[in-house]
């Protein structure tokens, strides 16, 4: 039968880091994948986890099945976090593999609710976003949200798109740190915009990947946190991989606010069933080292520390960034690891071949990928494929 399969391209992103591992040359730098590096360039275990993952060797006695739901008290103890006050019963959650499993459960969940539902998507965004809303039989509506070219955020067209919906359309929102572009809504548009979705009954799906890692923990959630004061129904993806450094651990929850006690219920269990045919039951060990980081008061303080650092160290990199080439001012502006640059495909393929600078293909680059240091050489690549012009 397989003879029937195409074979399929390697995802274009994750083929960069082979093609990264591979490179023999001094100075090369990888501004692919979507990994937080420190100032020696290193993806180091947080200190937090590590000592969590003492706690744990020492303690856990098994490693017998916890359930489709997973570990419901780190399902718990991540709800501060993410949405501050507790919103009550009406918000439930269960674990997931990672943020995509925690999206793709996610768009199960809507497809099981209303099948073929509407998913209105900004553009550009994270390229694993349309695969899974189409393999879950969502029908997919793209609107602009990001210029490229003049590197604006198009609020208008977000509300344009909404503003033209149906009730019981979703939205999928990068709750902060908008990978690709770092555009972030405002705090006001974040207002705005949950008034909107209100007046038109339209449901949010939030993208909440890279908490911490822009303006700070509250900060980040504010869009994600006016959304849940403001409407009856809420889902979030989120994601520790990135703001526990935990990537190939895969730890993730999906967050669903329900109109009412006995509607979250079921939504509950319908994630649980969802995740019994997927993966039967999330891997633990992750959720296991966030869990006990977040039961101790000091591991959490810890936690917090390392990841405003890294928050920190993300934004003087593109501080120096916009510094070292004042065309690139708007970069200072942006949140997150990513912006991407208004290059073209040609530029991006001489910065890798001849200048060993490693990005994604759209032009995404990854902020901390680059020490301040490196800045200098960066900028020079960059001049010698003519970027800025
Ligand atoms: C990224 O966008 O680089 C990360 O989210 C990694 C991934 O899975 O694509």
């Amino acid at each position: 039968m397989f003879e029937t399969l195409a074979e399929q391209p390697a995802d274009a992103l994750l083929a960069l880091i082979g093609l990264f591992r591979d490179d023999p040359r001094q100075g090369k730098l990888d501004l692919g994948v979507g990994v937080y590096r420190d100032e020696t360039g290193a993806t180091p275990i947080m200190a937090a986890v590590k000592e969590a993952e003492r706690i744990l060797l020492e303690t856990r006695t098994s490693k017998s099945y916890l359930g489709p739901e997973g570990d419901l008290a780190y399902v718990d103890l991540l709800k501060p976090i993410a949405f501050g006050a507790d919103p009550g019963p009406r918000l439930t959650g269960v674990q997931t593999p990672g943020g995509t499993g925690a999206l793709r459960l996610g768009a199960e969940l809507i497809a099981m609710a209303k099948p073929g539902a509407r998913v209105l998507v900004g553009t550009p965004t994270w390229p694993n976003h349309a695969p899974i809303i189409k393999a879950t039989g969502l029908t997919l509506v793209a609107h602009p949200f990001f210029d490229v070219a003049t590197q604006t955020l198009d609020f208008a067209a977000l509300t344009a798109a909404i503003a033209a919906s149906a009730p019981g359309d979703v939205v999928l929102l990068h709750g902060c740190c908008h990978n690709p572009a770092g555009a972030d809504l405002c705090d006001a548009q974040w207002d705005d915009l949950a008034r909107l979705l209100a007046e038109r009954g339209v449901t949010p799906f939030v993208d909440l990947a890279y908490q911490g890692l822009g303006r700070g923990l509250d900060a980040d959630a504010y869009g994600t946190r006016r959304l849940m004061t403001t409407l009856p129904e809420v889902l979030v993806a989120y994601s520790c991989d990135k703001n526990f450094g935990l990537y190939r651990e895969r730890v993730g929850a999906l967050y669903a606010l329900a109109a009412d006690e006995a509607s979250a219920a079921a939504v509950k269990s319908n994630m649980a069933a969802l995740a019994r045919v997927n993966w039967s039951m999330p891997p633990d060990h992750g959720a296991a080292i966030v869990r006990t980081v977040l039961e101790s008061a000091e591991l959490t303080a810890i936690w917090r520390d390392e990841l405003d650092r890294m928050g920190a160290r993300v934004r003087a990199v593109r501080a120096a960034l916009a510094d070292a080439e004042p065309k690139l001012a708007w970069i200072a502006d942006q949140q997150g690891m990513f912006s991407t640059l208004p290059l073209a495909r040609s530029q991006i393929e001489r910065l890798r071949l001849d200048h060993g600078v490693y990005m994604a293909g759209s032009g995404r680059i990854n902020l901390a990928g680059l020490r301040v240091g490196d800045v200098p050489a960066f900028v020079e690549a960059l001049a010698a494929v003519g970027f800025p012009g």
